[in-house]
């Protein structure tokens, strides 16, 4: 059996939408051998798809078809550490599993680039797929065919707080709230504070996070469909985070605090309760600069 390790994902970063992602230390497993059948498991009580519409067993699946070999079973064993649809990259830690796997197992065939033009094939959009492939921040442009990438690793204090609900969004229904069309002047507002985000974060200029984070494309519609987020965010906030934003496409709440900001977690945790928001769970974590691994 190989092992892969497999990094949870922060997209959007708030204004970057479908472009702009990073890998964080919290890590999905999976166990891969090929096999006459499909055999797949798990190794904690998280349901999963045990068939052929588990998202690891078709991501294997359409690269065994890429190189033109049919796949005929795999054995897979998961371990799911990241929460599924609270928008941390869950599925495309599937995807991402599914097609490094398949390629090791075939010789590696595929090259990075191909493993990131077809992870964001099956995903839709390259934001998720692309850092937890390369790891790092990544900034990406997906043309319905290839993706255009930098992936440009953090080396920061930065503390990344995932503020997670006990309830799932699903994307498709967070995509589906959107507007179909918006004013020139939103997608000027959008783009400046997307450039401002990587450009700030990576040469340390953290003041500017909480305006970079500001976004009209998405934000606004999504923080309807999570219960409470408005006060999640006040309170990261009220406890010196320098930027607060959804997470990919919600319900987790993400906030970036300084590691010298020590209590920031206890403190957040204790104005969660005191406003009757103690189901929502404070995870700190940092920059992952590695992606996904063969461990
Ligand atoms: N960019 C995507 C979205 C990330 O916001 O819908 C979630 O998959």
């Amino acid at each position: 059996m190989i092992k892969i390790r497999i990094p949870a994902t922060s997209a959007n970063l708030g204004a970057g939408f479908d472009a702009l992602g990073l890998a964080l230390d919290y890590y999905n497993f999976v166990e891969m051998e090929e096999s006459d059948r499909i055999e797949i498991n798990s190794t904690d009580d998280v349901k999963i798809p045990t068939d052929e519409s588990n998202l690891i067993y078709i991501s294997a699946r359409d690269l065994f078809e890429v190189c033109g070999r049919k796949l005929d079973g795999l054995k897979i064993v998961q371990t799911n550490n990241i929460p599924m649809a609270r928008g941390l990259g869950s599925s495309s830690a599937c995807i991402v599993a599914g097609l490094v796997g398949a390629n090791h197992l075939l010789g590696n065939p595929l090259t990075t680039d191909d493993l990131v033009n077809l992870s964001a094939q099956i995903e839709g959009h390259p934001d998720n797929t692309a850092p937890a492939l390369l790891g790092g921040i990544v900034t990406a442009v997906f043309d319905g065919r290839q993706v255009h990438w930098v992936k440009q690793e953090v080396y920061t204090k930065l503390k990344f707080y995932a503020i997670i609900p006990d309830f799932e969004l699903k994307t498709e229904l967070a995509r589906a709230c959107l507007p179909k069309e918006i004013p020139h002047k939103d997608a000027v507002y959008n783009l400046s504070r997307a450039a401002l985000f990587s450009a700030s974060l990576l040469t340390g200029k953290f003041e500017n996070l909480r305006e970079a984070v500001n976004d009209k494309l998405h934000q606004p519609y999504r923080i309807e469909l999570i219960p409470h987020c408005q006060e999640v965010f006040d309170i990261a906030y009220s406890h010196g985070a320098y930027g607060v934003y959804i997470s990919g496409a919600g319900p987790t709440v993400m906030a970036i605090a300084d590691d010298r900001n020590t209590y920031f977690a206890g403190k957040t945790r204790f104005s969660l309760e005191n406003a009757g928001l103690a189901s929502w769970q404070v995870k700190e974590l940092s920059i992952d600069n590695v992606g996904t691994a063969l461990i």
